[in-house]
């Protein structure tokens, strides 16, 4: 178990550099305020019992980058086409990018698909129970190391995430921006954390970030950790954490081309494996590189009648927007599919696994 640094370390990584809060953030008052408040939520068990560690392991992967709104029905789905790891192990990777299909940054999925069979090959199919035994897992970062060490196996770690940031910048009004900031607030992180209830605590940060200390209008009155907080103190207290300017997102042009065949089926190729959307499903594109090519003629799957459709499908992803023009074509019944490319009838739809921008380009049908 990794060791939890003492008291005096504790105290020492929150006074170095931000003025000392007013007493140091009691970790009891928190845990009282979890108990009134909490959010009942379907990857949390009840009050006083512990959480299996592969639904912790599910959901805390499901929200990275996405609402608990949006997570909901698919960690229901998911749970309830693969009970346990093991189920999700012996589960074709296709089959679970396809049930992903629509949360996003896709590479989670892999990842959670290849760390099930680890967990199956290597451990049994029972989750190791240390921080350090979880990191060697594949797609097992130190966020979701730290998350279901606490919640599933009550060790002392600290799953850092936006909403702990978010807290723990303003409770030591913490003058560094982010990201360069993350070390410093993790520091600080740990010199909170209670002597028990570790999962209760981290879970506790996350509603108290996600409820009462928001982003944009923290409702201070409300908060168990309102005479401690230097931000509070301070008076403005949504200065925290500080950020630098981000880049602009740059946007990207291409064209889909949208084959219809008389059957109504669509002409459908996969992305290579590696890569943005690696191995999802997609009507075939120009590269999505810079601005619109040349010639995107060029590019279409086959010859025909293309015309293009009114409005551009747009999307953003993490590092660029991308505009899609949609060339639609329609093809007799029979037309066969090109190299490296499938006819999917509408019916087939929601079993490929269709990425959500593939998905706005099916709706111009
Ligand atoms: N966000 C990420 N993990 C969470 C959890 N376990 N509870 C609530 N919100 C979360």
């Amino acid at each position: 178990m990794p060791a939890r640094p003492d008291k005096a370390t504790r105290r020492a990584a929150a006074s170095v550099t931000e003025p000392a809060p007013a007493a140091r953030p009691d970790p009891a008052l928190l845990l009282a305020w979890y108990d009134r408040h909490r959010r009942t939520l379907p990857w949390r068990a009840a009050p006083g019992l512990r959480q299996d560690p592969y639904r912790v392991f599910l959901s805390e992967i499901m929200l990275q980058q996405t609402t608990v709104v949006t997570v909901r029905p698919y960690y229901e789905g998911f749970l309830a086409r693969w009970p346990t790891v093991a189920d999700l192990a012996a589960a074709p990777l296709e089959e679970v990018l396809s049930a992903w299909a629509g949360l996003g940054y896709y590479a989670r999925a892999r990842n959670l698909h290849a760390c099930a069979r680890a967990v199956a090959e290597r451990h049994g199919g029972h989750f190791p129970d240390t921080e350090a035994a979880l990191l060697e897992l594949p797609g097992i970062g130190p966020y979701t190391a730290a998350a279901i060490a606490s919640i599933a196996y009550e060790r002392p770690a600290a799953p850092v995430d936006g909403n702990w940031e978010r807290v723990i910048a303003r409770l030591f009004a913490v003058e560094i921006p982010l990201p360069k900031a993350k070390p410093r607030l993790r520091a600080l992180g740990l010199t909170l954390l209670p002597d028990a209830r570790f999962g209760d605590f981290a879970q506790a940060m996350m509603d108290l970030g996600a409820t009462l200390c928001t982003p944009r209008k923290p409702a201070c009155a409300l908060c168990p950790w309102r005479e401690p907080c230097a931000a509070r103190a301070e008076g403005e207290p949504e200065r925290y954490p500080l950020k630098v300017a981000k880049a602009a997102r740059p946007t990207r042009q291409g064209v889909a081309f949208l084959a219809v065949r008389a059957d109504g089926a669509v002409l459908t190729r996969s992305r290579p494996p590696q890569g943005l959307l690696g191995g999802m499903s997609e009507v075939p594109s120009t590269p999505w590189e810079g601005d619109a090519p040349a010639h995107p003629a060029a590019h279409a799957p086959l010859n025909a009648s293309w015309r293009a459709l009114n409005a551009p499908v747009t999307h953003v992803f993490s590092h660029f927007a991308l505009e899609l023009t949609v060339w639609r074509a329609d093809l007799p019944a029979g037309t066969p599919a090109p190299a490296g490319h499938r006819w999917v009838a509408p019916a087939g739809f929601d079993a490929e696994a269709f990425p959500s921008v593939m998905r706005k380009v099916l709706a111009r049908l």
